[in-house]
């Protein structure tokens, strides 16, 4: 097994309830505090209220900063950094899903940081101060709650870029799955996606003897799948919800990687993608991602047997392990059919007009591919197939 260090320092304040904490957790911070969140469904579905009334309880000094988008982008952080930096903000609070997790940590990152955050961000530099942030969780899907990335658009330049800092990491998330029942479907079945995406990504590596890591991804992957359909029919069931609010979790905290790297393939395109079209995260992944691994499967195709055997049950006898592989990633592309997410690009109205631009994005940082070294020719193939 290789080496490795894991360090995460965030309390994972998990299940019903949970939000009874949130007073002792802001106690050790200042009375200045930076409420974020999107565009409403927190005062649709009370939680706004119920965080209002626990702050005024403390009587701390509460500042607004709303309107987050899904694919949060730069200028609301420049705003958050400005109030952070006038109001002398203490404790940043995001309330909301990973766009608004992701927003309060580029926003406490800005507001320790002289110069423009998108510095920090663009050019990959280190930090060595955020304020503090914790973090209320409303929807299952990017793992933002308890990892150390964040990922901001700049509706400038079309860049969709991630960023990741120990300094960004919560000091705590409550993750009540109660908070997640009012989750729209199409939001839900894009949160699996998402979930299952990093399991899938961190699932190809390059690693020998990785058996027990290997067990909890399709173990995990394996839940989702099951859980899923029957969400589907029981969105306010709290079991369900739960479930997948824990695997969401698990599949991006450090825990299933350790030791190996994964490929980050299908990520690093969907956000080239997403900059440029703003289309959602989840769906974007759901029609690269069995692409990327079309692509890819008869570079290793044991790695792709495995998955289809361990994960999908797919019957091996007499067969090759490409084939076997294919089949494979034959039942993901059902499974998430069957779930309703699109399979072409052409679906959210990209066509072949900005293709070089996209790979353009997709190759900022140079060659990528842990698993499956990639290139200009090829990013550019997969997105073809995609369209
Ligand atoms: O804005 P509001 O009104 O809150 O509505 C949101 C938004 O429209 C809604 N929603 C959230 N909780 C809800 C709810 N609606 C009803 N009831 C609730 N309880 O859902 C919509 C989508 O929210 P968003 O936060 O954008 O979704 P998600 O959590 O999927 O985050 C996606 C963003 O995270 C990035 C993606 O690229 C994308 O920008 N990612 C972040 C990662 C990370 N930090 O580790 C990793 C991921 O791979 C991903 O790239
Ligand atoms: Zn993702």
């Amino acid at each position: 097994m290789n080496r490795f260090i894991q360090y995460n320092p965030v309390k994972w304040i998990f299940g019903k309830g949970s939000i009874n904490r949130l007073q002792a957790e802001l106690a050790v911070y200042g009375k200045n505090i930076l409420l974020v969140y999107g565009g409403g469904s927190i005062k649709r579905n009370g939680l706004y209220e119920e965080v209002l009334g626990k702050l005024n309880d403390d009587q701390v000094n509460v500042y607004e900063l709303s309107g987050i988008e899904p694919n949060p982008r730069l200028a609301v952080v420049h705003k958050g950094v400005e109030i952070c930096k006038k109001e002398n903000i203490d404790f940043i609070l995001a309330v909301g899903g990973g766009s608004v997790i992701d927003s309060a940590k580029a926003i406490a990152a800005g507001a320790k940081y002289s110069g423009d955050v998108w510095e920090l961000i663009s050019q990959g530099k280190p930090i060595t101060e955020a304020l503090p942030l914790g973090t209320i969780l409303t929807l299952a899907a990017t793992g933002s709650e308890m990892n150390a990335g964040l990922v901001i658009t700049n509706t400038d330049t079309n860049e969709k870029i991630d960023w990741h800092s120990q300094y960004v990491f919560p000091k705590f998330s409550i993750c009540d799955p109660t908070y997640t029942t009012t989750v729209p479907r199409d939001q839900t079945v894009f949160g699996i996606v998402d979930m299952m995406s990093h399991i899938l990504e961190q699932y190809f590596h390059n690693g020998e003897d990785s058996n027990l890591q290997d067990s909890f991804s399709e173990i995990t992957l394996k839940t989702i799948i099951e859980t899923a359909s029957k969400l589907l029919e029981e969105p306010e069931n709290y079991d369900y919800r739960a479930k997948m609010m824990y695997a969401g979790t698990i599949a991006l905290n450090g825990t299933l990687q350790s030791g190996y790297r994964g490929d980050w393939t299908a990520h690093i395109i969907e956000h080239a993608v997403s900059g440029i079209y703003h289309t959602p995260h989840g769906g974007g992944l759901a029609i690269l991602f069995p692409i990327w691994m079309k692509y890819a499967l008869a570079s290793q195709p044991a790695r792709f047997k495995q998955l289809a055997v361990r994960v999908f049950s797919v019957e091996s006898t007499g067969k090759s392990d490409e084939q076997i592989g294919n089949e494979g990633i034959q039942a993901l592309q059902q499974f998430w059919e069957s779930l309703g997410v699109p399979s072409r690009l052409s679906h959210y109205g990209i066509d072949s007009s900005r293709l070089e631009e996209i790979v353009d994005r997709a190759m900022i940082r140079g060659e990528f591919g842990r698993f499956y070294p990639m290139n200009r020719k090829k990013v550019m193939e997969i997105l073809q197939a995609a369209l």
